[in-house]
């Protein structure tokens, strides 16, 4: 500690032990509150220990199970178990019932001698779980060739008896939207959402006893082509998993006197067609009221005329519960004014880039058809601009069947979805009134676990532009883009974007999904995919497929689940092997790559200024690092054999690297700032070449005049390498730079989502090429992490994952006076928020019970560190573990915490 420092902290302890209440909420099941249908046969339970002392640790816990809510008929219990766990706490009882609905509670005991009361019941119900226990049969409408129309497939059943519970589960190939009684089954869309289909298709479950009525009932369901059929992939294919649409349906009714009936997909259902003419996910949907059949999936409903559905024999044993979070409707986004164009167009301003569609009122009869035509920006006349989203048309249209009746009519889509900000409306007679249109915004329901603030507004809504580029583009997969004819499971994107994600919003069951896909759709060669699920061939490339290795690593990292490694060991290993086979003497040489995809490179480039990095340079490092993520699985999982073995390939694949890339003083053959970041962040460099490199860095970023020349690989690591090597200025230099290239200038510009290249909308107004110009693109935003990590400074251990034990180490700097994170952990809230007043530094930091945190305090010389927050506090020692490089450590049990830092 700096001589003249003097650390007086005080403390709050609970001066009256018996009045403090230790108690347990947030139970959930596989990251789910009570969901409905898991199919793991050891499911697993967590929750949060909520107390208002400090220094609250979990020393115990004791769950029990039973199949009534009551608690009585007990499953399992784990009797009293020493343990801190209080996340993914794995069930081991007695095998679990297909169909079967489990209750269970926890309490625990604490490092002060107290016990919990006993949570309140949780629940979770188990899937179908083998393919014996589906009675339904697929079915499809007796006429699906071509994509004419979207079915409506129905029956009628009777209910008479009282109800105790009615779950009905639903999958499709194609999308399906179902409708019980004339209301709509769930909250859910896109169902059943995107997996490789011949391989792994998940089912929703609904609850529906609500929907139910004593006496008559009709069930019924859409089907949409969607992912299955419909026209998919930059090269517009059709039918990439089928030619026809289907439905496999089973609804249990469980009565209150013990019995069951089951109502399933079947030969006695029938088909027919309605008012969705066409949809299609890159094309939109065409709705036509005139051909609506009015409630048809009413039991009085007469389908007498309806065809006889066909029956088919598709395997069962490729269906699985769903275990990520369904798409639903989240934000929604009123129209912000109409513009009329210098084209004469009338558009419709949203305000805000979103992934979704717009929901139409039609009053009386203002038209024949109604045109929406979707697209992110108007170009610099002030047009409507639709080139960038090459071949996807983007529209919905829609006839209203009032036929002049004064009636008014609503108009949504199904199974589309569109990224925009704006909408063009042609075909409506009169003036558009703009409170008739309304921007919904859909994605995966991930909950939101993240928020980064500052005193920057440009900073702030840099961070807003990130969240809404994973609003926009989580939507089931991780897709690269929302708009244009691709929207695919981009490997690079998803793995250099993941761990800003999982800051942003509990991401854990939506990679746990995808990551099963990565691995379903992995080549036997071990060869990973350019896009997952794989509909575009079977090109790999290093930086991409590398995305086997690091989401697994950083899911385990965000969120301690152990699971998500032992699940993905084979997929990461056998990408790994991949590489070693085409590697000569540990070189790995050979092959296509994306390479730093998006790298700076000015239009007329006489004197050599584009960032160009040799692509087997960065397979060599992506090589490596992979290898070390493989590594620190297997450390993990304890597989001592593989640590072995692999620590010696890496050592190997260094080594070459050292031969083939750099030169005896220490230069890289590329000398971009991606080469030198990769090189440093994978330590590919022994130390003695580290700082000389690090030094070679920064002179690069001066030359640049502090701007950044990286592209999708280097980006994410470009500030951490900096700040980590002790340049925390150039790198604020870097994100606070607002010219091109750099974060903020699509800020300055307007921008309110990430785009896919620097300079999507260039200084003049005009716009890079249409063939490649998203303006919703989530990879840049992988900034997000530093900002989180480093400027707010909340971190994790990989000893000790998912904030288990935090780091906070916050980085004042950059001109901001105050700045901060709030993070939903496992174990709850975790924040550190700073700000600067005068010559006073404070700190405010949450550290949630049954975690600790190592706190890195900066310790000026002749400065003071006090804290308190509470006038009882008692002045206690506090855990200082390290001093050193102007730094106090000290080791923080749970609880508030407000330090003064006086300089
Ligand atoms: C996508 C990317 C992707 C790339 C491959 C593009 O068309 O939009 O984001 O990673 O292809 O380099």
């Amino acid at each position: 500690m700096q001589r003249h420092t003097c650390l007086a902290i005080a403390l709050l302890v609970c001066s009256l032990p018996s009045f403090c209440q230790l108690t347990l909420r947030h139970l959930q099941t596989e990251n789910l509150a009570n969901p409905l249908c898991i199919d793991s046969k050891s499911p697993r339970f967590s929750w949060q220990l909520q107390s208002p002392d400090r220094n609250e640790m979990q020393t115990a816990y004791e769950i029990r199970v039973s199949s009534r809510p009551d608690g009585k008929d007990r499953v399992w219990t784990s009797g009293k178990v020493d343990s801190a766990a209080s996340v993914h706490v794995e069930y081991s009882g007695p095998e679990l019932q297909s169909g079967k609905r489990y209750f269970w509670q926890v309490r625990v005991w604490d490092n002060k001698g107290r016990v919990s009361p006993w949570s309140e019941h949780a629940w979770w119900q188990m899937g179908l779980l083998r393919p014996q226990d589906w009675k339904a049969r697929w079915i499809r409408p007796a006429d699906t060739a071509g994509d004419a129309a979207n079915p409506l497939l129905r029956t009628r059943f009777t209910v008479s008896r009282p109800i105790a519970s009615a779950t009905v589960y639903i999958t499709a190939h194609g999308l399906y939207e179902a409708t019980l009684n004339g209301q709509r089954v769930g909250d859910t869309y896109l169902t059943p959402g995107w997996t490789s289909y011949n391989k792994r298709l998940q089912y929703q479950a609904y609850e529906i006893s609500g929907l139910l009525h004593n006496g008559p009932n009709a069930i019924g369901a859409m089907l949409g082509n969607g992912w299955y059929r419909g026209v998919i992939g930059f090269t517009n294919n059709r039918n990439v998993y089928g030619h026809d649409v289907s439905l496999l349906l089973q609804l249990v009714i469980r009565y209150k006197d013990g019995r069951s009936d089951t109502i399933a997909t079947g030969p006695d259902w029938r088909s027919s067609t309605g008012e969705v003419r066409t949809a299609e996910i890159y094309n939109g949907e065409r709705i036509d009221h005139r051909l609506a059949k009015s409630g048809w999936s009413l039991p009085e409903y007469d389908d007498s005329h309806w065809a006889i559905v066909q029956t088919e024999d598709f395997p069962l044993n490729n269906l699985l519960a769903t275990i990520n979070e369904p798409i639903r409707k989240h934000e929604t986004f009123p129209a912000l004014r109409l513009i009329t164009t210098p084209k004469g167009e009338q558009v419709i301003d949203f305000g805000q880039n979103l992934v979704g569609w717009v929901v139409v009122r039609l009053k009386g009869h203002p038209a024949d058809s109604i045109l929406l035509s979707h697209a992110e920006v108007l170009d610099k006349a002030g047009n409507f601009y639709t080139d960038n989203l090459r071949a996807a048309k983007a529209e919905d249209t829609y006839i209203p069947g009032g036929q002049g009746n004064s009636d008014t009519e609503v108009f949504e889509p199904h199974f589309t979805f569109h990224g925009f900000r704006y909408v063009r409306v042609e075909g409506w007679k009169g003036p558009v009134d703009i409170s008739d249109f309304t921007a919904v915004a859909l994605y995966s329901d991930m909950p939101k676990t993240g928020s980064f603030t500052s005193s920057d507004p440009l900073i702030n809504q840099l961070q807003h532009n990130i969240q809404w580029g994973q609003q926009g583009n989580f939507l089931d997969v991780p897709t690269d883009c929302p708009q244009r004819d691709e929207r695919l499971g981009w490997t690079g994107d998803a793995q250099v974007f993941s761990r800003t994600a999982a800051f942003n919003r509990g991401v854990e069951n939506f990679f746990a999904k995808w990551l099963k896909d990565v691995a379903a759709d992995q080549l036997p060669s071990g060869a990973v995919p350019f896009v997952i699920p794989n509909i575009i061939g079977n090109g790999t490339s290093a930086g991409w497929a590398d995305v086997a290795t690091i989401i697994p690593w950083n899911v385990y990292l965000a969120y301690g689940d152990e699971r998500v490694l032992r699940d993905q060991y084979p997929s990461m290993k056998a990408w790994v092997e991949y590489m070693r086979g085409q590697a000569k003497d540990d070189l790995w040489n050979t092959g296509f790559h994306f390479g730093d995809w998006l790298f700076y490179r000015p239009f007329d480039d006489n004197d050599g200024r584009s960032a160009v990095t040799d692509k087997y340079l960065i397979a060599q490092c992506f090589y490596a690092h992979s290898t070390q993520l493989l590594i620190n699985a297997a450390d993990v999982l304890g597989k001592k054999d593989d640590i072995a073995a692999y620590s010696a390939l890496l050592g190997k694949i260094k080594t070459a690297f050292l031969r083939e890339y750099v030169t005896p003083s220490g230069r890289l053959v590329s000398g971009t700032q991606t080469a030198y970041t990769l090189a440093l962040e994978f330590d590919m460099l022994p130390e003695t070449l580290r700082n000389q490199a690090v030094d070679r860095l920064v002179k690069n970023i001066q030359d640049y005049n502090y701007h950044l020349t990286t592209g999708f690989l280097g980006t994410p690591y470009l500030c951490h390498v900096l700040s980590d090597f002790g340049y925390i200025s150039v790198a604020y230099r870097l994100l606070m730079q607002d010219t091109y290239p750099s974060w903020l200038y699509p800020v300055k510009m307007g921008a309110t989502t990430i785009w896919e290249r620097w300079d999507g909308v260039k200084p003049d107004s005009t716009f890079q090429t249409p063939g490649m110009n998203s303006f919703n693109h989530y990879a840049y935003g992988a900034i997000g992490d530093w900002m989180y990590r480093v400027i707010a400074g909340l971190d994790t251990y990989a000893a000790d994952p998912g904030y288990h034990h935090s780091r906070i180490d916050p980085h004042p700097g950059g001109g901001l006076t105050e700045a901060g994170a709030d993070l939903q952990t496992g174990y709850g809230l975790l924040s550190s928020h700073w700000r600067i007043a005068a010559d006073t530094l404070c700190m405010d930091l949450v550290i949630p019970a049954n975690t600790s945190s190592s706190v890195y305090i900066p310790a000026p010389d002749g400065g003071l560190i006090t804290e308190s927050n509470h006038p009882l506090a008692t002045v206690h020692e506090i855990t200082v573990e390290n001093v050193g490089r102007g730094f106090v450590v000290a080791r923080l049990g749970s609880g508030e915490y407000h330090f003064r830092i006086s300089r």
